[in-house]
């Protein structure tokens, strides 16, 4: 059974492609591509088209971790397309709510904060490095490894399900 994620920040330059990378990258590492489709976009359209930010993707290089994402803002139709969306602060969370309401039945996702998996850190949101240094974009990559961790380890059994024998 394969598995639709979204990961949902403002910009779509910064955290969201960040968080498809790394988890993109434990999938790899773990032989579990094949189980998922992931996939980011961003509450607003001001960087539509735009690749991440080049702060943001070599603080990724750095870990050996590619963001060949494109930002896309997300669509109503993203909510029934997707299972999973994990948004990566209160603000991103209160929109994809409010976008969830307007698309009515239509909307299946399960909307959840990406830190809300997070094992060893207590922050709920991951904040946004946009407009600070270098160690920003570093402490968002620490959350978001935990949070994918974790993340990953639940999805799993789920991903599993087809393999099994009734
Ligand atoms: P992101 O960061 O939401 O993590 O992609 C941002 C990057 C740029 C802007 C906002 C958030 N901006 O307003 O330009």
């Amino acid at each position: 059974m394969t598995q639709k994620l979204l990961f949902v920040c403002l910009g779509n330059i910064c955290r969201s492609p960040a968080a498809e990378g790394v988890f993109l990258h434990h999938l790899q590492e773990r032989g579990l591509s094949d189980r998922f489709v992931v996939d980011s976009a961003g509450t607003g359209s001001w960087h539509v088209g735009n690749p991440a930010d080049r702060r943001m993707r070599a603080a990724a290089q750095r870990r050996g971790i590619d963001l060949p994402s494109r930002a896309r803002q997300i669509e109503l139709s993203d909510l029934a397309e997707f299972d999973l969306v994990l948004t990566m602060d209160d603000a991103n969370f209160a929109a994809v709510t409010s976008l969830a309401k307007e698309a009515g039945a239509q909307a299946s996702a399960e909307i959840r904060p990406m830190l809300s998996y997070a094992r060893h850190f207590n922050e709920t949101e991951v904040p946004d490095p946009y407009y600070g240094g270098d160690e920003g974009f570093e402490h968002v990559l620490d959350l978001l490894d935990d949070a994918c961790t974790a993340l990953l380890d639940e999805l799993l059994p789920a991903s599993a399900g087809s393999e099994r024998q009734p």
